[in-house]
């Protein structure tokens, strides 16, 4: 767990929020205030590895000891945007609820649900379709890449699904929405789909900030980015020894001196980079600390370091694993509660839209 900086749950946060364009926000203390709604969501397309671990889990634990109320979307209708079809749904779901909640993620805080129990959310497609351009869905660079990289037609669903998404953050009544890069082309859609309605209908939503992760991607053993897709991962679920050998077999680089620079040594840096996450210290500090003991040495640490660091959350994940009946009840419990906000949100729509007419 990274618990190098102190929760400051209840702490009011200073009023200027660092802002690079609008509405994105890079301090997650500084962004954060306790009671906001923090909506974020994954696709259940296999397990989490270290990468989501550092890059997204860990500031969501963060949020949620803040006092933001926390929801997670499980976006298995998500999952058929690039693919075919949803995949062996229950056991990933099941995996990605223990690994969130081995993680920290508190279920009587914060809220996991899976999307497709949660229909009303949907509803808010039809109004919202019919405030945004075809031109507008073809010209989001993540939709284009995401499509070209499926090597399949763009199908209507994985044009329109920045607008489901929009769906779902403005349907949750997200003020914080943390996401990677490749989401803020969404983010910005949901922001101009709020200030649509409300020109058109009247204000029911406020417009949700990004939350840009400062954590830089984390690379694979191979030394591209990691991903599950690509076997490279270091994954929260492995075991000990999986993890020696990954790390082990981690391309580095044949300078013995070790050294922290992310442009002309990316291998080398991201060891460094991961073990001065978990360890809650700074890369130059490992690299230092390391010296002319090479890079065997560096491995050494760094396989110390992520198994010490994973080892109680692997514990809890496996103990969350052998009771699949007490994973179930959290998603139920996260999917009435997401029905019930988002009901509150559709009621507002309709009668903003004069469709509450009849009683
Ligand atoms: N599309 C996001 C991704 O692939 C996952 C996602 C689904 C999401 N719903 C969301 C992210 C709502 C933020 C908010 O990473």
């Amino acid at each position: 767990m990274i618990t190098s900086t102190p929760a400051r749950t209840g702490a009011a946060a200073p009023d200027g929020v660092a802002v690079a364009a609008a509405g994105v926000a890079h301090d997650h203390d500084r962004a954060a205030r306790p009671g906001m709604r923090v909506v974020t969501g994954d696709r259940p397309t296999g397990p989490l590895h270290l990468g989501h671990y550092l890059g997204t889990l860990a500031n969501r634990v963060r949020l949620q000891e803040l006092g933001c109320r926390v929801t997670i979307i499980v976006a298995d209708y998500q999952v058929i945007t690039d693919r075919e079809a949803p995949g062996p749904v229950r056991e990933r779901v099941r995996n990605l609820v223990a690994e969130y909640l081995a993680a920290g993620i508190d279920p009587a805080r914060s809220v996991i649900f899976p999307h497709s129990a949660v229909p009303t959310l949907n509803q808010l497609m039809l109004p919202f379709l019919s405030l945004v351009s075809d031109a507008e869905l073809h010209r989001n660079p993540t939709v284009k890449a995401e499509s070209l990289a499926s090597r399949r037609t763009l199908s209507a669903l994985l044009l329109t699904y920045p607008v489901h998404q929009a769906a779902d953050i403005l349907g949750l009544q997200g003020d914080l929405v943390p996401v990677g890069r490749d989401q803020l082309p969404h983010l910005e859609l949901a922001r101009l789909i709020a200030r649509r309605f409300g020109a058109r209908y009247g204000r029911v939503f406020a417009e949700p900030q990004a939350l840009l992760s400062a954590t830089p991607a984390v690379l694979g053993t191979d030394g591209a980015k990691m991903s599950k897709t690509r076997g490279n991962a270091i994954l929260l679920g492995d075991t000990e020894d999986a993890t020696v050998a990954a790390i082990t077999a981690a391309r580095t680089d044949g300078q013995r001196h070790i050294t922290y620079d992310p442009h002309t040594r990316p291998q080398v840096a991201n060891l460094l980079a991961i073990t001065a996450a978990l360890a809650g210290t700074t890369p130059q500090a490992i690299a230092d600390e390391i010296g002319d003991r090479g890079a065997a040495a560096l491995k050494d640490r760094t396989i110390d370091v992520v198994n010490a660091s994973l080892r109680d959350l692997r514990r809890r994940r496996r103990e969350l694993l052998d009771d699949p009946a007490g994973l179930d009840a959290v998603l139920r419990r996260g999917a009435q509660h997401a029905a019930e906000v988002a009901g509150d949100s559709l009621d507002r729509v309709r009668a903003a839209m004069g469709m509450d007419y009849f009683s």
